[in-house]
């Protein structure tokens, strides 16, 4: 066997972009991925010429130069900007909520008349509540934007993101309700945004040609079928899995949402106009259709691939897809991060499962390479010259 330095656990952007990183450094890894692929949920395939991602819309999107440069290593990214549409029994809107939405809901035209729609309808929900502080989540998104916006595009996505009415939803899930006073339906806010052309999947098999040998990937093989073995053998793991899972849930099962992925094949070139649409109803059981081939225009001629999104409670034998960070398992994370310290201080934490937290895919390389520098006791800034 060979002399590996590190065993890292699952093959998502955290623990390959740790591998390569510790490739360049003379070091050798094997990655250990239970599912028969590498990217993690960022994974894409091409079918009918077409990319499709496999857990969901990926669109990547950061501030960040420095990552910004750093993905764009492995691969050639396009300018995608998701522009979102929202389907609310059949009218439509845009989305995020700028002076487009405003105008199809109220047609006013000017920064002032929607401002003033908008306070108007705000201050009848003030009124409602009188002095108390909103209870629930309708409350609270009533008191930040009003009933229209709220009932049209909020409350029936809303509830079934979550399988609860939103009177039954705490009201901190929504902070702030960002408006824009500009007609600007590019969803995020980032200055850099794009889909690597042919997919993300292309970022994780250069790191691994690159690395010359130094990276070993075995797929379908899940870490805790030799969990003992493998402490035994490796010094050092990276391990970007469930937390509370590699404590055997000692202190209790961190909660998650999770989702259902439902794909067809059309005779189209166009079946929606569109990459995303979200349904804003409450009926319509799948919350966005995305259509692939509007991610970066390539499709071979006649076919399209589209996905519907359903959300749904999730348990052990489901895909754990979004944390669901209340006080409650807050309380049991730290629980596990303290167990982390004292019972298992080879082993590093990382990625979304790891730490418990909705990680965008810039954070997640971000925190890598900060986990990298904090191994290696180096302060490099990962900048290159481009070839
Ligand atoms: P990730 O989950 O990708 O990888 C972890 C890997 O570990 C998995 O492959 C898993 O199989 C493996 N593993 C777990 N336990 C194991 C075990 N016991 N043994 C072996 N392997 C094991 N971000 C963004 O920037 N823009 C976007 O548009 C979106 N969109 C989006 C949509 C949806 C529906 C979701 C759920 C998420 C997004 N994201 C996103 C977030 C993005 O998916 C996320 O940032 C990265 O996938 C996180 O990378 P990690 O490596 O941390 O985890």
């Amino acid at each position: 066997t060979k002399n590996y330095d590190y065993l890292i656990v699952g093959a998502g952007p955290f623990g390959m972009t740790f591998a390569y990183e510790a490739a360049k450094r003379g070091k050798r890894s094997l990655v250990v991925e239970k599912r028969a692929f590498i990217g993690g949920n960022t994974h894409t395939h091409v079918e009918n010429g077409i990319t499709v991602h496999d857990f969901g819309a990926h669109i990547f999107h950061t501030d960040n130069k420095m990552v910004w440069d750093y993905v764009r290593q492995f691969a050639e990214f396009n300018g995608f900007q998701n522009q979102v549409i929202a389907n609310y029994n059949g009218k439509l809107f845009n989305l995020p909520f700028n002076m487009n939405t405003f105008y199809q809901m109220w047609g006013t035209k000017t920064p002032d008349e929607a401002k003033a729609k908008i306070e108007e309808q705000k201050a009848a929900a003030l009124k409602e509540l009188g002095d108390r502080q909103p209870r629930n989540l309708e409350e609270q998104a009533i008191s930040l934007i009003g009933t229209d916006i709220y009932k049209a595009l909020i409350k029936g996505y809303t509830e079934k993101q979550w399988g609860r009415k939103a009177t039954e939803l705490p009201a901190f899930i929504i902070k702030r309700l960002p408006v824009r006073f500009i007609y600007d339906n590019n969803y995020f806010n980032h200055r850099y945004q794009g889909i690597p052309v042919g997919g993300y999947t292309q970022i994780f098999e250069h790191m691994v040609e690159r690395a010359d040998g130094l990276i070993d990937v075995m797929t379908n093989t899940d870490f805790f079928e030799h969990k003992d073995d493998f402490l035994a053998e490796f010094p050092k793991v990276l391990y970007t899995g469930m937390i509370d899972q590699f404590f055997d849930y000692k202190h209790g099962e961190l909660e998650y949402r999770s989702l259902r992925f439902e794909s067809e094949t059309i005779d189209s070139d166009n079946y929606q106009g569109n990459a995303v649409v979200n349904y804003t109803d409450a009926e319509t059981p799948f919350t966005r259709q995305m259509e692939w081939r509007h991610f970066d225009g390539l499709a071979d001629e006649g076919k399209t691939i589209i996905t519907r999104e359903y959300p749904q409670d999730w348990d052990r034998t489901k895909e754990a897809y979004y944390p669901v960070n209340n006080e409650k398992n807050t309380e049991l994370y730290k629980k596990y991060v303290q167990e982390a310290r004292e019972n298992a201080p080879e082993v590093m934490f990382g990625g979304r499962l790891g730490k418990y937290r909705y990680f965008d895919m810039d954070q997640v390389f971000n925190d890598a390479l900060n986990t990298v520098r904090q191994e290696f006791g180096i302060d490099d800034d990962f900048n290159f010259a481009h070839d």
